[in-house]
């Protein structure tokens, strides 16, 4: 099998590479170790900045997201007995969307499906090759449990955080960055009304909770809890009254509901370099990987994938190299923004043993919530710069 693009995983950053290359008139093959239902199905991020809604949009993928999307002006930002609202609209003229990656996903499949997209679902053993050469290939088992090759121009690792493309690069050509933190995330999804407009951002002795929404009636919840907790430790019971204590604030109640998913989500920082190797270029968390607390995750594959498309249509329909050399530079540059702003934020609201650190995060909320400047630094990492920048 032949094609002109390689894209290794389906997830966001691989279907929307797919999507844009498309429209660039570069076709391209996506393959997938999962399940359609599988990718379609994962509970993962949920928050849009701007110029993701708007890249989403301009390239027909926004029906659904701008009837379903719920388009929020700030968050709340809360430590015990103080909620504060940060209004991003009136700070920097820009909103953020609540809309699942699990809608992302199904809008991207769907419209790969209709142009007809060759999406090879439950492949196995995936092998990145001859990267260096002008002639790289992917080697698989397809859902049968045939062995086959893909040949291409060029191959983009699209594949994750545990996916084999990163580790195509050899060990001398690349460096890494990373940091890990003491603390998890345990997710749940509830079938209860949010009990807030706006997402609630909340440090608090107990650790960091956050107050996160699906729609009108599912709520998303994440606690802080020890690296490696065991879920059987957090029966349903126990969750509600972490909630409860965690976001509590006079005059305001917690509706709680069924809990109808929950998971326990690690938390590191990663960063890989060059996000280039030859014919192998790596984008969304197959390079670099956010702990979600500022929600940057999905929004920074995005905007590798919007650079990267009109890169390598410029490489291999026009023969300008340009924009595909700058590519990894280009991209660095944001993800080192956002890696910067995840760790500022998990810092800031998730807490430990130390008590200079707590004193340290108390000042450091009450500087944001008390101060235009500082809040507008936060709201413009938070909402997202345009894409490029
Ligand atoms: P992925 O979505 O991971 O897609 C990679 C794809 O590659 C997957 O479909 C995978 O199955 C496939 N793949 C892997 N190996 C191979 C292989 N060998 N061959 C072929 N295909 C392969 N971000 C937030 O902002 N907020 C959150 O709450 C949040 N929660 C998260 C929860 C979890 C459990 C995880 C893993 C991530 C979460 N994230 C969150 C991060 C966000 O979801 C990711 O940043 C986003 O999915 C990145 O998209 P991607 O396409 O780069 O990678
Ligand atoms: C959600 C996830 C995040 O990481 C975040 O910062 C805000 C919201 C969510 O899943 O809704």
């Amino acid at each position: 099998m032949r094609t002109r693009v390689a894209i290794v995983g389906a997830g966001p950053a691989g279907l929307l590479l797919s999507h844009l290359l498309e429209a660039e008139g570069v076709e391209s093959v996506v393959l997938e170790t999962r399940t359609q239902e599988y990718v379609e199905a994962r509970i993962r991020a949920g928050i849009l900045e701007q110029s993701t809604v708007d890249l989403l949009v301009q390239n027909g993928l926004g029906d659904r997201l701008l009837a379903e999307g719920d388009p929020h002006r700030g968050i709340h930002l809360q430590w015990p007995q103080e909620r504060h609202h940060l209004d991003f609209v009136d700070l920097i003229g820009r909103t953020v969307t609540v809309y699942g990656q699990t809608e992302v996903q199904k809008d991207l499949g769907q419209a790969r499906e209709a142009a007809g997209q060759p999406i090879l679902y439950g492949i196995g053993d995936t092998g990145v090759h001859d990267v260096e050469s002008d002639h790289p290939y992917v080697t698989f088992t397809d859902a049968d449990g045939k062995r086959r090759r893909l040949d291409a121009d060029v191959v983009v690792g699209c594949d994750g955080s545990f996916g084999p493309s990163r580790g195509a690069v050899p060990p001398a050509a690349r460096q890494t960055w990373e940091r890990t933190y003491p603390y998890a995330w345990l997710g749940v999804l509830a079938a209860v009304a949010p009990s807030t407009d706006e997402l609630i951002y909340a440090r608090h002795p107990d650790g960091f909770a956050l107050h996160s929404m699906r729609s009108a009636d599912v709520s998303r919840f994440y606690l802080q809890v020890p690296a490696g907790t065991d879920i059987a430790a957090w029966p349903d019971d126990r969750i509600w009254e972490a909630l409860s204590t965690r976001l509590n604030l006079d005059g305001w109640e917690l509706a709680t509901g069924a809990i109808t998913e929950k998971s326990v989500l690690p938390m590191r920082s990663f960063v890989q370099q060059p996000m280039r190797h030859g014919r192998l270029f790596l984008a969304g968390d197959a390079a670099h990987i956010v702990p979600p607390t500022g929600a940057k995750g999905l929004n920074l594959a995005v905007a590798d994938v919007a650079l990267l498309a009109p890169a390598l249509a410029g490489l291999l329909v026009r023969g300008d190299h340009r924009a595909a050399d700058a590519y990894s530079d280009t991209a660095l540059r944001r993800v080192w923004r956002c890696t910067h702003f995840s760790w500022w934020m998990t810092t800031m609201l998730h807490t430990g043993d130390d008590p200079f650190d707590a004193q340290l995060q108390l000042s450091q909320l009450r500087w944001v919530a008390g101060s235009e400047a500082a809040a507008r630094g936060l709201a413009e990492n938070y909402a997202g710069m345009p894409i490029g920048l």
